[in-house]
């Protein structure tokens, strides 16, 4: 069973692993596959600021490396005041490993949490079959 509280305290206790010089914010986030394992990541800015990473993205490369394609939550915490969500990007890439009615529950910093679908925070999200790509 999933452990809200025990993620929460890892998310906290990585948050200052963030690499985010430029903006001050320091995000962490937690991706629960399939299986039940959690991958962890922080956001990693970068002096030319496009090149910077989400803690969302960075998780989820690091679920991809240990061979986790299916998610079916997503925890997201920060160090600023109130909940933060995952920016639309980031909705973009859950939504790629997304299992049906994967859970997205943002952490405030007193350990309040609340709780979205993908599919209502990224309705009619892009997806494509690769089956269907055609190579001319
Ligand atoms: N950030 C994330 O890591 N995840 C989000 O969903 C929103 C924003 C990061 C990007 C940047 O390093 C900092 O927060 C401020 O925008």
């Amino acid at each position: 069973m999933t452990d809200t509280p025990a993620i929460a305290a890892e998310l906290r206790r990585l948050l200052p692993h963030a690499h985010a010089p430029y903006s001050g914010v320091q995000v962490a986030a937690a991706v629960e596959g399939a299986d039940g394992r959690i991958h962890y990541g922080v956001n990693v800015e970068n002096a030319d600021y496009p090149q910077g990473v989400c803690a969302e993205a960075s998780a989820i490369s690091a679920a991809v490396t240990s061979g986790t394609k299916t998610l079916r939550r997503v925890y997201v915490a920060s160090s600023l005041p109130g909940l933060v969500w995952p920016c639309g990007g980031c909705r973009q890439k859950i939504f790629e490993f997304a299992a049906p009615g994967c859970e997205v529950v943002a952490i405030g910093r007193n350990g309040e949490t609340a709780s979205q679908t993908i599919e209502a925070l990224l309705p009619h999200g892009f997806r494509l079959d690769p089956a269907d790509v055609r190579r001319i």
